[in-house]
């Protein structure tokens, strides 16, 4: 597509087609030269641990045109460390900051023309992925792992952008298991969570609300997103250990101390929901998504979280400053945003 077709104020989160993508092989114990591919293919072979026993893992993160015409990737070291954390959870050859942060740059730098202009709300997304590709039909590790990193121009994840959403609570589904790879960015996670999310979506919700998959007491996070919620001026998050530890979440947490809030990261009974005034849903795709009400299924009572069904003003104000950092609007006082030079 030529991009001055593309409607970048009107994009949604979807994969488009860009120019180029990046690869890295890991082959007799070394990850291999970066290769620039504009194939949007895999080729596999059937028996490939990935197909089989689930060796897949996989990050998102955004780069922004800012205000002053820089791009700004959003804190790829830490997206770097989760995905190692992630590959060693399943046996898969972590790889290494360097190599992830290079590919990452590279992968920006050859689609440059996909960036959004600043001012449209949309950004590039980076969808970095590692699969285990030796053929394996025991249950095994493999040795051979193929790390791609594909790029693609995205609008908000929740249509209608920053406006409140509903979200449901089904507890015939867990999206993790207590001591399983809830913490981990594997693609089983999303598989599991995928009836949930069917079943909220059929119901007019956008999105399912896990519990805690031991006790089912406790909140734990949507199917794509963290959850967090304001309660007399103070941010709490679900502390547990079978949810992404999300690096938006992070982010806002600081932004919120930074505002002079005080952060509370706890174990969060369903009922507490009650006596919240601001709920969201956080995520690098998500951002900063305010839920106006949450139906619980199991009680079947509904929290009515945003009586007037408009954001809340923490939850504008966390989301806008953490966009303002993005977009080069305010000073990057944590150094989060890594520029790319050059483009
Ligand atoms: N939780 C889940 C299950 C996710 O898929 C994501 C998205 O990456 C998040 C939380 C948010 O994490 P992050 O803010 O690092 O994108
Ligand atoms: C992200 O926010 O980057 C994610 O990976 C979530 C995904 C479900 C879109």
């Amino acid at each position: 597509m030529a991009n001055e077709t593309i409607d970048w104020s009107n994009l949604s989160f979807s994969y488009m087609k860009t120019d180029y993508n990046v690869r890295c092989t890991f082959r007799d114990g070394k990850w291999g030269e970066i290769e620039v591919c504009s194939d949007e293919n895999v080729t596999l072979h059937m028996a490939a641990s990935c197909l089989h026993y689930g060796q897949e893992i996989f990050e998102g993160l955004k780069a922004f045109r800012g205000k002053d015409g820089k791009v700004r990737l959003f804190r790829v070291d830490e997206n770097a460390k989760r995905m190692q954390n992630s590959a060693n959870g399943i046996m898969m050859e972590p790889i290494p900051v360097e190599l992830f942060e290079q590919m990452c740059k590279k992968v920006i730098e050859l689609n440059a023309r996909f960036i959004p202009p600043y001012g449209t709300g949309s950004s590039l997304y980076l969808r970095p992925l590692e699969i285990g590709i030796e053929p394996r039909v025991g249950v095994n590790p493999a040795t051979e792992y193929l790390f791609i990193i594909f790029a693609t121009p995205v609008g908000p994840y929740f249509k209608g952008g920053f406006q409140t959403t509903d979200v449901a609570i089904y507890r015939e589904f867990d999206r993790a298991a207590p001591l399983g790879t809830g913490r981990l960015k594997v693609g089983g996670n999303y598989a599991c969570g995928m009836r949930a999310t069917a079943k909220a979506k059929a119901n007019g919700y956008s999105a399912a609300l896990f519990l805690d998959p031991k006790e089912k007491k406790y909140l734990d996070e949507c199917g794509p997103a963290n959850f967090f919620c304001i309660k007399d001026g103070v941010y709490v998050t679900p502390k547990s250990g079978s949810i992404l530890p999300s690096i938006t979440n992070m982010s806002l947490q600081q932004i919120a101390r930074d505002l002079g809030m005080e952060v509370q990261c706890r174990p969060v009974p369903v009922e507490e929901l009650a006596e919240v005034q601001e709920a969201a849903e956080c995520g690098t795709a998500a951002v900063c998504s305010p839920i106006g009400k949450i139906y619980d299924d199991g009680t079947d009572i509904t929290y009515n979280i945003a009586k007037d069904g408009k954001p809340g003003p923490w939850t504008t104000k966390l989301y806008n400053r953490l966009r303002a950092i993005q977009l080069g609007e305010v000073e990057d006082t944590h150094n989060w945003c890594t520029i790319i030079e050059g483009i």
